[in-house]
């Protein structure tokens, strides 16, 4: 899809937040990227456009039939000031894999790369550069449909939107407390629990909500036929340091297939550490707590980066993870991986991308606002 990506200047460029009080998700930045879909088309309209809301009609399948796919990776600043993106090309496959499931028409994985950092180009200054930090960048695509009917939808909006963040789980890694949900379930096989859609997270909300009632940070989910076997948590993968193996959930189709699960078993199987992917029981896994063999437990996601688990509930058993704190392995690979992310380690498994800033690529085709009005945009306002 050889097209250009037109830039159409903000007329005011908003406030930095605090560095300090990033938090996750809260600010977005001066641009967005917006590219159309329809049958006669395909994917058009490639653009960078002020950050701000747009304009759907009420009847839009992703209002009623949730239509929906998205993507979460991260543009990090280094010390002598790059900006890297960690495994795009992942994000981008698994997008597709999501699309394919949704019945949304497929994505040039590499033209949305490049658009991402052509965006990342734009908003280089909203990279928050202490550590910990990045800008949190969500590419998603919609049905805009205006049809009631239960049908795929014909055309559809692909959007970026950067956000700069901080750590998922408040300050820097610390143990979080799970809570093993044994009533409700994420997804079940043949379902959408490998893709990344947002029905996945809408099912999750009311357990979430329980568990952060009961003091929990997030929710363990089990299989949705016996509610036996570990899947994943809220936000992330889940590992188990067991003895000297680690294992996790093997990829079931109910399962989301993360690109940092993906990382951590390379780094992993490179270290000479057996991983083993497999269906793993909750009562096994407490039994192992039980006998003291479970030495670690962590979870991995673009978001939550590697986040240990320090408690875990199940019915009316507790275990404490290595004594509630952070576990040499969970630490070795918080280091190594936001090591290669932000370009402090030597990236020998070529995971990362650099955003190179030249001055033509960010052709700043600045519409005016007559030409703006003359131009035909039905979906977006400003
Ligand atoms: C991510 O880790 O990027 C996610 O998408 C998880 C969550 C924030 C929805």
């Amino acid at each position: 899809m050889g097209q250009s990506i037109t830039f159409h200047k903000a007329d005011q460029l908003k406030a930095k937040p605090d560095a300090g009080q990033l938090g996750f998700g809260k600010y977005f930045t001066d641009y967005m990227f917006e590219m159309d879909y329809s049958a006669e088309e395909g994917w058009h309209d490639p653009r960078i456009v002020p950050y701000g809301p747009i304009s759907l009609d009420p009847a839009a399948t992703i209002f009623h039939y949730g239509q929906e796919v998205f993507e979460g990776l991260k543009a990090y600043r280094t010390e002598d000031g790059r900006i890297l993106l960690f495994r795009p090309d992942k994000n981008m496959e698994r997008m597709n894999q999501s699309c394919a499931r949704l019945n949304i028409p497929e994505i040039d994985e590499k033209f949305v790369i490049k658009a991402i950092k052509k965006l990342v180009a734009v908003e280089k200054d909203w990279i928050p550069s202490q550590s910990g930090q990045s800008l949190y960048i969500r590419p998603f695509i919609i049905g805009t449909d205006p049809a009631l009917g239960v049908h795929p939808s014909n055309t559809y909006k692909l959007l970026i939107i950067l956000s700069p963040v901080g750590s998922y789980f408040g300050n820097s890694i610390h143990p979080v407390k799970i809570y093993v949900e044994d009533e409700f379930v994420r997804a079940v096989k043949g379902g959408v629990g490998y893709a990344k859609t947002s029905g996945n997270y809408a099912a999750s909300l009311k357990a979430q909500t329980k568990s952060e009632e009961l003091g929990f940070d997030q929710v363990l989910w089990l299989d949705g036929v016996e509610h036996k076997y570990i899947e994943e948590v809220g936000s992330m993968n889940i590992f188990f340091k067991i003895e000297d193996e680690v294992w996790t959930p093997a990829l079931n189709g109910s399962i989301l297939p993360g690109v940092t699960r993906n990382s951590v078993i390379g780094l992993l199987k490179h270290w000479g550490i057996t991983v083993k992917e497999k269906k793993i029981s909750v009562r096994k896994l407490f039994k192992k707590a039980e006998k003291q063999k479970l030495l670690e437990v962590f979870g991995t996601g673009t978001a939550a980066v590697i986040s240990p688990v320090g408690f875990l509930k199940w019915e009316d058993k507790v275990i404490k993870v290595g004594n509630g704190e952070i576990g040499e392995l969970s630490q070795k690979l918080y280091d190594t991986l936001t090591g290669i992310q932000t370009g402090k380690s030597e990236d020998q498994l070529g995971w990362t991308q650099e955003v190179k800033i030249e001055k033509e690529e960010v052709k700043e085709k600045a519409v005016d606002k007559a030409e703006e009005k003359a131009e035909k945009k039905p979906a977006v306002t400003e």
